[in-house]
């Protein structure tokens, strides 16, 4: 009986390891700690995932395995500081910390990104005396002889006429419809919120499920529910010949050896093939690499917010993951053992990749998780 035990064994491993080696689109992870970005469809890393991994325009890189950079063609590159997988939404970054003046050259043409919002600047170069007192003015484009400044309002820009000149006028990506007038807003240095419509991943998101290109010479997409299938097709496909090609034929021979078997010792044969089968039909687990599984995360306390929006335990008013302030209403998820709370979307997103709590890295016990779970 013990062959039988070895050679399932064996086939079990084989399976897995090439399960492994069929899968290329897991989520490749750029940076550490807090600033780490999930990749993922629709977007790859040049290099590490392969080109079906991603959609068209999609291609990201990450630099010194630490920062995720966009290439906008008509732009040059852009740092990303957050993509949110569920909104659709990618903030980006300039690397010197002149945001404006990327805005000066901002040309869209090329990729699959739009603004939600556009707002007319108008860029003035005013003498730095005007300046002074009155405007905030763009310090990185300003210099001993020439103060920048910029403004939403033509009235404004105009009345500036006589004294500055006006470097251009153009749309630029905001992050909010702008309601009144702003005189010369000190917020262009904000990051550039953009937001994709093809390919259309949000309901899939929204159900649980993760996007992929159907096969890697269609621009179809396809819902997946499976942890760890991904979006590769490829994958499948090498799984079904594997399925065909070796557990097939390794079932057969493990029932004739087994029917062999039976004819010698009938007590223990009913024993060994059912307990084996059941191992090999349950390779799920050894998928899911470092996050938490969903039960445990599910097992968290969630806290809804209320008018106050009072917080249990060290937290501060903003989420240190998207780094967006706490509103009422909104839910929030708290880690048992330390006390810290995030929106329950950031944390869950962080939980499902990483055991660790963002803040204090602390792991939640398995004990601690299993008990709450239970
Ligand atoms: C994305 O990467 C693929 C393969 O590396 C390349 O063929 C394609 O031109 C890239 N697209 C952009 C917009 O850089
Ligand atoms: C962006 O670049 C494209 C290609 O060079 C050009 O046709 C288009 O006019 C540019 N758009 C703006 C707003 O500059
Ligand atoms: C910006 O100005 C142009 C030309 O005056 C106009 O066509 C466009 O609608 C304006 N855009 C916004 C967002 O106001
Ligand atoms: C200051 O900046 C203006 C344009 O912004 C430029 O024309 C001028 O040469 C600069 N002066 C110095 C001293 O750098
Ligand atoms: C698409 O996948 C097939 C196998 O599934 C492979 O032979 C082919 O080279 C791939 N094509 C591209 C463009 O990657
Ligand atoms: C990320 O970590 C750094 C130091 O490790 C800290 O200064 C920064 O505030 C953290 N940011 C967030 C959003 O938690």
């Amino acid at each position: 009986m013990g062959t039988i035990d070895v050679l399932f064994l064996f086939l079990f491993f084989f399976f897995i390891s090439t399960m492994y080696a069929a899968e290329e689109c897991l989520i490749s992870i750029c940076g550490r700690g807090n600033k780490s970005i999930p990749i993922r469809f629709p977007f790859r890393l040049q290099g590490q995932q392969p080109q079906h991994c991603g959609y068209p325009g999609f291609n990201l890189t990450c630099y010194s395995q630490s920062i995720t950079v966009l290439e906008v063609p008509y732009s040059g590159d852009f740092f990303v500081r957050q993509i949110n997988y569920d909104t659709q939404e990618i903030l980006l970054y300039d690397p010197d910390n002149c945001l404006p003046r990327r805005l000066l050259n901002f040309n869209l043409s090329g990729t699959p990104f739009v603004s939600a919002f556009y707002q007319n600047y108008t860029f003035l170069s005013c003498p730095p005396s005007l300046t002074k007192s009155r405007f905030t003015s763009i310090d990185c484009l300003s210099n001993s002889t020439s103060s920048v400044l910029a403004t939403s309002s033509s009235g404004l820009a105009n009345s500036m006429f006589s004294s500055c000149e006006i470097i251009s006028t153009l749309e630029i990506p905001v992050s909010g419809p702008v309601q009144y007038d702003e005189g010369f807003p000190n917020n262009l240095d904000k990051d550039i919120h953009l937001t994709w419509f093809l390919p259309d991943c949000s309901i899939c998101e929204a159900q649980g499920g993760k996007c992929g290109l159907k096969s890697n010479t269609s621009r179809e997409i396809d819902c997946y529910y499976a942890p760890g299938k991904g979006s590769s097709n490829d994958g499948l496909q090498v799984f079904r010949i594997i399925c065909l090609s070796i557990v097939v034929p390794a079932i057969t021979c493990a029932v004739c050896i087994a029917c062999f078997a039976c004819f010698r010792d009938r007590n223990r044969h009913g024993n060994t093939q059912r307990g084996s089968i059941a191992v090999a039909a349950a390779p799920e687990p050894a998928i899911v690499a470092m996050g938490l599984d969903e039960t445990t995360i599910e097992s968290y306390q969630k806290v809804v917010l209320g008018e106050s929006r009072r917080l249990p335990g060290p937290n501060d008013t903003t989420c240190p993951i998207c780094l967006a302030e706490y509103c009422s209403k909104e839910t929030l998820r708290c880690i048992p053992e330390c006390k810290h709370c995030f929106h329950a979307d950031c944390i869950d997103e962080w939980l499902r990749l990483n055991g660790t709590c963002p803040v204090c890295r602390n792991t939640p016990s398995p004990a601690q998780a299993n008990l709450d779970s239970v």
